[in-house]
């Protein structure tokens, strides 16, 4: 295969913090994707759909007038929501779904649930009119192996969720876990799964190679091999459960390589090559337009694009760095050759 062209992708699950920060990243996804899932991990959370509407606003300010983008906002689960709100935000035409974080499972999520049945009646809410729940899905005890965090999830939690609320459409977001594709394909319609470019590429191998490499550390953390390649089956042979949901993360690079290094990676600079390249590790590029283009709209009920990219066999070689406000962002991969390139 030396050229690809496909429908327009969109990004299921992307991070742009805020401000100066977002302003040095937005436009690497809207160059090449039409529409974003933008989590609402901002500090303060993005938890009404006033601050989601206003945050809104800031990133269309901050798009490129050459590119054509459409930022689908969310709400961030607390303790406290109300289901006012979320009858707000459901009316609502710019926002698309809530996301529950468990407290503590991740950057910017100490304000997150602390227990589900404190959401049940938001639960419900959503369910009835029609809010997509979006999950972190890993518990957080202390005593849980960091490693088996998702199964736990979905063991514990997942599976009461989606029995108490049939109809609630759930996306489980950057599953890791041969545990959570077989979860999601044993369901129906209503539950779908985000994988990212990421945990396509790389293995937790990655996180000790030639020392600790904080640039891939993320969460849910990477994973054994064979979880690797129960992804790249998911991707490339399931069309329909699973879409491209990128998790691109955005930390400077002195808040990633410090004693204590924050949990994120940048894939938004090349994220449609990167699948490219996950797609022909696969080998088998049938399913890669419903995985990138069809599949999210389908789940989200919005319009497929009408737009069509086009990608060539051709090397490049990844940045060792980019600007990112005032500091500097290392991008995934950074340094290395990738294989496919994005016509503009
Ligand atoms: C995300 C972030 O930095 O906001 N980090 C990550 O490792 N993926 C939060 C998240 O999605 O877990
Ligand atoms: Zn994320």
């Amino acid at each position: 295969m030396q050229e690809i062209t496909l429908i327009r992708p969109d990004d299921w699950h992307l991070h742009l913090r805020d401000n100066q920060q977002m302003k040095a990243v937005v436009n690497d996804t809207a160059r090449q994707f039409s529409r974003a899932i933008i989590m609402p991990n901002l500090v303060p959370p993005v938890t009404s759909c006033d601050q989601a509407l206003a945050y809104r606003q800031r990133i269309l300010t901050a798009i490129a007038p050459s590119n054509n983008f459409e930022p689908l906002m969310t709400l961030y689960l607390t303790d406290s929501l109300s289901i006012d709100e979320i009858k707000l935000a459901a009316e609502s035409p710019f926002i698309h779904a809530a996301k529950l974080y468990p407290a503590g499972a991740t950057t910017n999520s100490d304000a997150g649930v602390t227990h589900i049945d404190n959401i049940q009646q938001v639960l419900e809410a959503m369910q009835k009119h029609g809010l997509p729940l979006l999950v972190h899905g890993e518990a957080t005890a202390d005593n849980i192996d960091i490693f088996d965090r998702e199964k736990v999830f979905i063991d514990n939690t997942l599976i009461k969720i989606r029995q108490q609320y049939p109809e609630l459409r759930i996306v489980f977001e950057h599953i890791t876990t041969s545990d959570a594709v077989d979860y999601v394909l044993s369901q129906d319609s209503n539950t779908a799964a985000t994988i990212t470019a990421h945990h396509l590429l790389i293995n937790r191998n990655a996180l000790f190679k030639g020392g600790m490499n904080p640039h891939h550390y993320c969460l849910p953390v990477v994973k054994r091999e064979q979880h690797r390649l129960a992804l790249l089956k998911a991707a490339s042979q399931h069309p329909g459960k699973f879409f491209a949901g990128t998790d691109s993360a955005p930390h400077a690079q002195n808040a990633k390589e410090s004693a204590c290094g924050c949990a994120g990676i940048y894939s938004a600079h090349a994220a449609i090559e990167l699948y490219a390249e996950a797609f022909e590790q696969a080998g088998d590029f049938s399913s890669f337009e419903s995985f990138m283009s069809l599949a999210g709209p389908a789940f989200y009920k919005l319009p497929i694009n009408k737009e069509k990219i086009k990608l060539t066999k051709q090397d490049w070689i990844m940045p060792d760095s980019l600007t990112f406000a005032e500091q500097t962002l290392i991008p995934f991969k950074a340094g290395q050759t990738i294989s496919w390139t994005l016509s503009q």
